[in-house]
């Protein structure tokens, strides 16, 4: 690859959907899922898989599925859909426990090469962590915590944080080191402990990592996201 070209894709992800396009056109992803969409002319519109859903309980513009999370995977649990969808971004009711139920349905319903991004996954103030929404202001909620958890609990996943749009993890079946944490307990997380460990937690990489170990414009099978073996803090 040239110089050129090297530069013009290290410079094309910028937002949540340019992350999501790449994905769709580096892994040939076909059916999308969004949960919690609010005006699709953000966001839905211009991802570009064959086949979107959109779910939210309360959009600005009409969506398909007009309901919460919930309502939507209990209507799907009946349907034995495993499989259903390729790309699920998840950026709906950014509270801890709502987040790992999404992620948990979400796995159910998803191709075994497929991949989950969820968004906010990156606080960088208290302020902008906690649980209440205040109209106005910025807002990722608890969704880190659910991440943390994850991280801690679920070895059968790969799991990186792409260092751009508020934190978007990116999150496809695979292996991961589980790291350690003091509690398991939403309520005990505090923003300290993020902020103490948020490299590690999040696995947060920058959007060049991420192409380089993901693969940039590979065909289906090509990259890994399995970048925890390599961080400094497993090394030792
Ligand atoms: C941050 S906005 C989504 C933004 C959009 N994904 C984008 O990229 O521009 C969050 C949306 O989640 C929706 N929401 C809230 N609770 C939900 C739930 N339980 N299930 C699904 N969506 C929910 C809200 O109505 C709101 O429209």
């Amino acid at each position: 690859m040239g110089l050129a070209s090297l530069f013009r894709r290290r410079r094309s992800i910028k937002t949540r959907t340019d992350l999501l396009n790449h994905l769709i056109a580096a892994r040939g992803y076909r059916r999308y899922l969004e949960i919690g969409v609010r005006n699709p002319r953000d966001n839905f519109e211009y991802v570009r898989a064959e086949v979107k859903h959109g779910v939210d309980p309360a959009p600005r513009r009409p969506v398909k599925f007009q309901m919460t999370s919930d309502a939507f995977f209990a209507g799907l649990a009946g349907a034995g859909g495993s499989g259903r969808y390729d790309l699920a971004f998840i950026d709906g009711l950014h509270l801890a426990e709502q987040v790992e139920r999404d992620v948990v349905n979400c796995l159910m319903h998803l191709a075994p090469e497929g991949a989950i991004v969820l968004h906010d996954c990156n606080p960088t103030s208290e302020r902008s962590q906690i649980e209440s929404y205040e109209p106005g202001a910025r807002w990722n909620g608890t969704v880190w915590k659910a991440w943390a958890k994850l991280r801690a609990t679920r070895a059968d996943l790969s799991m990186s944080v792409v260092d751009v749009d508020e934190g978007c993890g990116v999150i496809r079946r695979g292996l991961q080191r589980v790291i350690g944490l003091p509690s398991l307990d939403y309520a005990a997380m505090s923003y300290g402990l993020l902020e103490a460990r948020r490299q590690e937690i999040l696995n947060l990489v920058s959007v060049d990592r991420f192409l380089d170990s993901w693969g940039a414009g590979q065909p289906r099978g090509g990259g890994s996201l399995e970048l925890e073996a390599e961080e400094p803090w497993q090394r030792a």
